[in-house]
């Protein structure tokens, strides 16, 4: 099949090359002319495992193009997979703007009977609103099927997430357009999810949601533990021997970052209040997440009352592992709150440093070696969980530092072998 995906971010780049790989021809779009260049060269301008890899393979086999020429690009398809930003308005709502140009775009240029997948992440009722519009607003006189078609990939491991995604869903009350999405993910031999799209759209917003929930409740539960002599750890554990509550996303820690759970829950928040009703699971799970952000310094502020001056070490700062993306990492405004303190604060972080200097130029110094980071440091954060800091012994912490003091925001080690430094984590 031909397809054409608008927008190379993170989600329209892996799955313009996930779906090379099974075969289709794909032709991606963006207006970023230095990032089409690169990735014409087979260069990915983002840090996610086997992508670049896989973007070669395909480019070399001609499955994959990419142009800032979505005239010509949107002339000549039938399936186009929108994959363009909804980022957060201040007001907590999502910011349609982006996909608006693009179905202007679309509307002006497409010539032939033409799917359109809704991708992004959009509040319930969006794909709805885009047909109505690319239908009235069709140059070419052209039928236009939307169906929305929500992403469920992780930053991180987003190449494994695809090919081996839980589900597909597809919303569409059309048959053809339903017949035209299966034949396009077969080859992903996965279950599909097919339903209207309302409810695709809140399927996707209801799984980011409960899972920002999820966290948000072992945080809490990690704070009283904290409280009372219990250890969230096995508290965790002990819960999730019951496959009602299951393993996963039970990572007592400072919060949740990245560039969906904030946004989302806030949007869903917004987009229920607007229909009169209080959605207030989630905005609990907001403020507990954004309390959490600051529970590390809090904690340490009651140890050492002044970072005037102090060396500070940090390790990690990623909002996760396997990703060198920065958007709402909780180590952000603990960093700004360092230096504002005056601390000369270090942060090691194996991928993260380019973006780190755009947030933080030189107020701080960057480095790719722990070592160095920890060397005579007064004091340790840990606010991401890189491999390369979960292997680190105590026997390290005490021989660089000045004061073996860690604060970790992640708990990356187990209390018993950390009892030769002074050592604090989370619900612990
Ligand atoms: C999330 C969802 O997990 C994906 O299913 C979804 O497709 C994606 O958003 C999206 O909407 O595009 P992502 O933001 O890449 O994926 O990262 P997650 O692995 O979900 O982690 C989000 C944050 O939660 C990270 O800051 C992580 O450190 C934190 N987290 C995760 C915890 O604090 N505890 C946990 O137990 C798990």
């Amino acid at each position: 099949m031909n397809v054409v995906v608008a927008g190379t971010g993170y989600v329209g780049l892996v799955t313009g090359v996930a779906l090379s790989e099974i075969g289709h021809n794909v032709t991606c779009v963006d207006i970023d002319e230095k990032k089409i260049e690169q990735l014409r060269n087979g260069i990915v301008p983002i840090y996610e495992k086997d992508l670049e890899m896989l973007l070669n393979d395909n480019l070399m086999r001609n499955k994959i193009a990419f142009t800032t020429n979505y005239k010509r690009a949107y002339s000549e398809a039938n399936l186009i997979i929108v994959c363009v930003p909804t980022p957060e308005r201040e007001d907590g709502s999502a910011n349609l703007d982006y996909l608006f140009k693009a179905s202007k775009q679309i509307a002006v240029n497409v010539k032939n009977e033409c799917i359109i997948v809704i991708k992004s992440t959009v509040p319930i009722g969006t794909s709805n609103k885009i047909e109505d519009y690319l239908r009235s607003n069709s140059m070419n006189n052209v039928k236009f099927e939307v169906v929305s078609n929500p992403e469920f990939l992780s930053q991180g491991s987003a190449v494994r997430d695809t090919f081996k995604a839980t589900r597909i869903v597809i919303g569409t009350e059309s048959e053809e357009a339903k017949d035209k999405m299966i034949a396009l993910y077969k080859d992903f031999h996965q279950p599909f999810v097919i339903t209207n799209r309302s409810s695709a759209e809140m399927i996707k917003y209801a799984s980011n949601d409960f899972l920002a929930l999820k966290i948000s409740f072992i945080n809490d539960i990690a704070n009283v533990c904290e409280l009372v002599g219990a250890n969230i750890d096995d508290v965790a554990k002990g819960m999730s021997y019951d496959d009602r509550i299951g393993p996963k996303f039970l990572q007592a820690g400072i919060g949740y970052g990245g560039s969906c759970f904030p946004k989302d829950t806030k949007a869903l928040h917004w987009l229920a209040s607007e229909h009169g009703y209080e959605l207030k699971t989630i905005k609990a799970a907001i403020e507990v997440n954004e309390n959490q952000r600051f529970k590390l310094i809090k904690k340490a502020k009651t140890i050492i009352n002044r970072f005037k001056n102090l060396n500070v070490a940090v390790l990690g700062a990623t909002f996760k592992p396997g990703t060198d993306d920065l958007r709402e990492a909780p180590s952000i405004p603990n960093i700004k709150y360092l230096i504002e303190e005056g601390a000369t604060v270090t942060v090691y972080d194996p991928v993260g440093t380019n973006n780190l200097k755009e947030v933080f130029a030189n107020k701080i110094r960057y480095t790719t070696d722990i070592e160095k980071a920890l060397k005579d440091a007064d004091v340790c954060f840990i606010f991401t969980e890189w491999e390369e800091i979960k292997v680190l012994k105590q026997a390290v912490f005490k021989k660089l530092m000045k004061r073996p003091l860690i604060f970790d925001g992640r708990n990356c080690y187990k209390l018993n072998k950390m009892s030769d430094v002074e050592y604090y984590s989370i619900g612990r």
